[in-house]
């Protein structure tokens, strides 16, 4: 991989519901630097929604915009990016991720993921729990491996999840 010297991001993974937009957006006013979401990038340059996307395009069609949007970030500069929930699906945008700034892991239990679940528009396939539930059961080690730094989010305030975040 080339390394882009200098992008300093910083990209928030983690399930569903794990709070990765809203730390991002609040951490972002914080200490005034710009938050994007991957999955808004993606609903911007197809002018659908996720669901959309997956409904009529299925789902290689979003990860794919989901690695192009992501790869395009090295045009930018000191971000703070929430990235969607199966970005470490693939390892090209681990490694992308890497050579533009640091991983944080925000590590949620189940429960709180199917909360924000329960929301189907959000992500219509994994309406089941217990699909919900293997999917997260394979993707921890995935996350773990990604994360340069991982907070556990269970039972901390913001505050608490920012100073963790570093
Ligand atoms: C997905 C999570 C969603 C979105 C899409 C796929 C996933 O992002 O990228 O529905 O595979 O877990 P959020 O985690 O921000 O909801």
């Amino acid at each position: 991989y080339v390394v882009h010297e200098g992008c300093d991001h910083i990209f928030f993974v983690g399930f569903l519901g794990a709070g990765k937009s809203t730390l991002a957006r609040n951490l972002g006013s914080l200490f005034h630097r710009s938050h994007v979401d991957t999955d808004r990038l993606v609903e911007r340059l197809l002018g659908k929604s996720v669901s959309e996307v997956f409904a009529e395009d299925g789902e290689g069609a979003f990860r794919d915009a989901e690695t192009g949007e992501l790869a395009a970030l090295a045009r930018r500069k000191s971000l703070l990016v929430s990235c969607g929930g199966g970005i470490v699906e693939r390892s090209k945008n681990c490694g992308l991720m890497h050579e533009m700034g640091v991983v944080v892991y925000l590590e949620g239990d189940l429960a709180d993921s199917l909360r924000q679940i329960r929301c189907p528009e959000r992500r219509p396939d994994l309406g089941s729990n217990a699909h919900a539930a293997a999917v997260l059961t394979r993707r921890r080690p995935l996350y773990e491996e990604a994360a340069d730094i991982t907070v556990d989010i269970r039972n901390k305030t913001f505050e608490q999840v920012a100073l963790e975040s570093g």
